[in-house]
């Protein structure tokens, strides 16, 4: 067991927040996929969806899942919201969803000081009406991905990580 902590969910419900304050909570560091392919690719993600399309960026996303497979243990790792999709999901350490409803979601986004750019860097939320479809088709997947659901909606991330660390330690992970 690679000893990860991998958090899933739709888009803008805040995984990179969680994670970072569950490593401050854990100990451990926090990496975040879309990161990683940014940096593997020296592009921006909306620039590869752009350019593209959607296919290559799904295939990426499965070498990402590739490498943390075989180069990270003990990571708390957030996730893009299709990265569940990857092959080798349950492979890589323990999934926990993470969950709003997306009437949440989209409130606390355009509530953002930086709002434009955190709806402007996500090609998949741009049409409202595809986005919801979206979240409609994928809410069973991520319940049928996890292992734990957390509840995020009006929750500070501090709060999220602190029911998550409960369940880990539960479990034995931490
Ligand atoms: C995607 C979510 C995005 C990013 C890409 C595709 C998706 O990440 O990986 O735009 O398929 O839901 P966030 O969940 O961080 O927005």
């Amino acid at each position: 067991m690679t000893n990860n902590i991998i958090l899933i969910g739709f888009m803008g419900v805040g995984k990179g927040r969680t994670a970072r304050a569950l490593a401050a909570a854990t100990g451990r560091f926090a990496i975040d996929t879309d990161d990683l392919i940014e940096s593997f690719l020296k592009t921006k993600i909306r620039t590869l969806f752009a350019e593209q399309g959607e296919p290559a960026f799904r295939q990426v996303e499965q070498q990402a899942a590739d490498w943390v497979e075989q180069r990270v243990q003990g990571t708390i790792i957030s996730s893009g919201g299709g990265f569940f999709m990857v092959d080798n999901l349950a492979r890589l350490g323990r999934v926990v969803y993470l969950h709003s409803s997306l009437k949440g979601i989209l409130a606390a986004l355009r509530q953002h000081p930086d709002a434009g750019r955190k709806i402007k860097k996500r090609p998949l939320l741009q049409d409202k009406d595809k986005a919801k479809q979206l979240f409609r088709t994928r809410l069973p997947l991520y319940r049928q991905a996890a292992e734990y659901e957390v509840n995020v909606e009006g929750r500070k991330s501090s709060e999220v990580a602190a029911e998550i660390k409960e369940w880990l330690i539960r479990e034995g992970v931490v």
